[in-house]
């Protein structure tokens, strides 16, 4: 039986982007330690990504952990790591079972080796698949994205390779982590809060924003159909007089 659809197909967004937010108040909320929130978050994961799937969403964008939270307390950071270790030693069946395909968007040379070890082999055991392009933010700037990219182009023009009068919007795409993809269509955040620390500011120009008040580990299919519904109501305009 056919899923049944927030909004009609023809008006899902392509690319959804998300930036998981309040899981230490979630926790603070009952009066548990933050982490408890973080380990609540990650079973919300699941859920999302069988229906983004079902929804027939191709990509999906998800904001684990930002070059700027490193400046959190140790132990939180560590609790953090742990969980992206457990997650992709976890999920990984079930997303390649999925049709899921990650990428990682972030350097990832800074994430401890054994965390490391995890995301990259989920990489590698997801990289045939077709039916959703999953990817994950991790140790994540949109700066240090763009400054990455510039530097990857002068390198190429020292190395004889380009001129500068060829560097355009289109190449300076295509050194990004989401080289290849489509821009942002819609970028949900949860916890109420209406900023993007730093979360996408190349694909996202014209993404519609949606902030949902519940807190991360409150976010289910309808707080997604919700932001959908939200965003199916939108007109787009690109710039011109017509709505596209
Ligand atoms: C989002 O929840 C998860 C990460 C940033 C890793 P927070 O940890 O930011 O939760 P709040 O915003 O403090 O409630
Ligand atoms: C953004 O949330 C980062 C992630 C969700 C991973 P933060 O909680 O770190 O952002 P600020 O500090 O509220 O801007
Ligand atoms: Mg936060």
């Amino acid at each position: 039986m056919p899923a049944e659809l927030p909004i009609p197909a023809e008006k899902m967004p392509r690319h959804v982007a998300i930036i998981m937010d309040g899981n230490g108040r979630w926790a603070r909320r009952r009066g548990l330690p933050r982490t408890m929130g973080h380990r609540q978050g990650v079973l919300v994961l699941r859920p999302l990504i069988e229906t983004s799937c079902e929804w027939g969403i191709p990509y999906l964008t998800l904001y684990a952990f930002s070059s700027e939270n490193w400046a959190r307390p140790k132990e939180e950071v560590g609790a953090l790591m742990g969980l992206i270790e457990e997650f992709f030693f976890r999920e990984v069946e079930e997303l390649k079972a999925r049709g899921a395909r990650i990428r990682i968007l972030g350097e990832l040379s800074r994430l401890p080796e054994r965390a490391r070890g995890f995301v990259e082999r989920a990489v590698e055991m997801t990289k045939d698949n077709e039916r959703l392009q999953l990817n994950l933010a991790l140790n994540y700037g949109g700066r240090a994205e763009l400054a990455r990219a510039a530097r990857l182009l002068a390198e190429e023009v020292q190395a004889g390779k380009r001129t500068p009068d060829s560097i355009d919007e289109k190449a300076l795409e295509e050194h990004l982590y989401t080289a290849g993809l489509p821009d942002v269509d819609l970028l949900i955040r949860t916890a109420g809060e209406k900023r993007t620390s730093n979360f996408l500011p190349f694909q996202t120009a014209y993404a519609e924003f949606v902030s949902l008040p519940c807190f991360w580990p409150d976010f289910g299919p309808e707080e997604y159909a919700q932001a959908l519904r939200e965003y199916a109501s939108r007109q787009r305009r690109f710039g011109t007089l017509e709505a596209k």
